[in-house]
């Protein structure tokens, strides 16, 4: 039994800072962004938009899709690392909000690989028999992390949340390799959230997102090709088989590097960090939901989903869709 994906769902904010909006903030050129980066634009929160309800919208939206019903849904796992409050979790928010009144719901953090941990964990469950239908969501306000004024960082974001239901199947596939590294955990940090909404003056520069940009890039080029190449290792399958990467749109530079890397054509690697930043845990569900929404996708194809970020967190999916 594993949980195979019928639904999927995306709430992007309305609010759009392009990357001139950003150089009138800090010292930087649309020119450089682009070239470093591959991002054009993001996405903010702006009034009543936060992480939950981002997340509440991504997760009706996937139930409509998947033509499931609120109260069929037994589980709700959300990865984020930017929710509004400690407590209520947000997966509870998102229940009472979708009226989900019979799941189990809790949150968990991985950083940019929360998405990857969180389909892990609803898998287990699933392949378990312990539960039938369940919602994966990954969703981040990083507006509220990011330090508008360090254009090492700020240029890298956005917000956004996206969604896919999950249904128990004895037909599909499903495995993935997942690893940490905590020794690397400086590499990539943020001591406080929800510090001062963006348009609001900094106030310690210390307690935002802090991150080694190089170190970051090299873990990433490194062990994302290395857990695609373990992960079909394991299912004895070849990359020919794979019809498209999804992976974490953090910078286009590094999906080139690890189609390259992987021998792979870079049309099997589908990007959408032009329009969104790197949304986190949110930016594998938005790109599945945009290309399944564009009918992308033919049933049965093979797709790995791989992700990577702060922890060091990094790992691979398999799924059929
Ligand atoms: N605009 C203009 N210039 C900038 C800049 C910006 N926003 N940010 C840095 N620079 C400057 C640097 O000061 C440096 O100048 P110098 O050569 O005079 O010292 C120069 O540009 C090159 O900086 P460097 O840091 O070497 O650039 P880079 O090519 O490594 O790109 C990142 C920087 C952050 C885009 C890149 O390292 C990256 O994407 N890393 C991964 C980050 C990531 O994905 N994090 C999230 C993981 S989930």
């Amino acid at each position: 039994m594993i949980g195979k994906i019928c639904g999927t769902g995306s709430y992007i904010p309305s609010l759009v800072w392009d990357n001139e909006k950003l150089a009138q903030l800090v010292e930087t050129d649309d020119e450089w962004i682009r070239e470093r980066t591959g991002i054009a634009r993001r996405h903010l929160i702006d009034g009543e938009e936060t992480t939950s309800y981002m997340a509440a919208q991504a997760a009706g939206e996937a139930l409509k899709d998947a033509g499931v019903r609120p109260e069929e849904v037994d589980l709700i796992v959300v990865a984020t690392m930017s929710s509004q409050n400690i407590m209520p979790c947000t997966a509870c928010e998102v229940q009472n909000v979708i009226g989900a009144v019979n799941a189990a719901c809790f949150d968990l953090n991985a950083a940019c690989t929360g998405f990857l941990f969180a389909l892990n964990t609803a898998q287990a469950y699933l392949g378990q028999g312990i539960y039938k239908t369940a919602v994966v969501i990954g969703t981040e306000s990083l507006s509220n992390m990011v330090n508008w004024e360090d254009r090492s960082t700020c240029i890298l974001f956005g917000d956004g949340a996206g969604a896919v239901v999950l249904k128990a199947s004895e037909d599909g596939r499903y495995s993935q390799v997942t690893y940490s590294d905590g020794s690397k955990g400086d590499v990539l940090t943020c001591s406080s959230r929800n510090q001062k909404k963006f348009e609001d003056e900094p106030r310690d520069g210390s307690t935002y997102m802090q991150m080694d940009g190089g170190e970051v890039f090299k873990f990433a080029v490194s062990k994302v090709p290395e857990a695609v190449r373990e992960l079909l290792d394991q299912e004895q399958m070849t990359t020919e088989e794979i019809a498209y990467y999804i992976l974490h749109q953090a910078n286009v530079r590094i999906v080139r590097s690890v189609a390259k890397r992987l021998g792979e054509k870079a049309e099997k690697f589908p990007t959408n960090m032009e329009e969104y930043g790197n949304t986190s845990s949110a930016s594998i569900p938005i790109l599945l939901d945009e290309l399944n929404k564009k009918k992308t996708f033919q049933s049965g194809d093979f797709i790995v989903l791989s992700g990577f970020g702060g922890g060091l967190t990094y790992g691979a999916s398999l799924i059929r869709w």
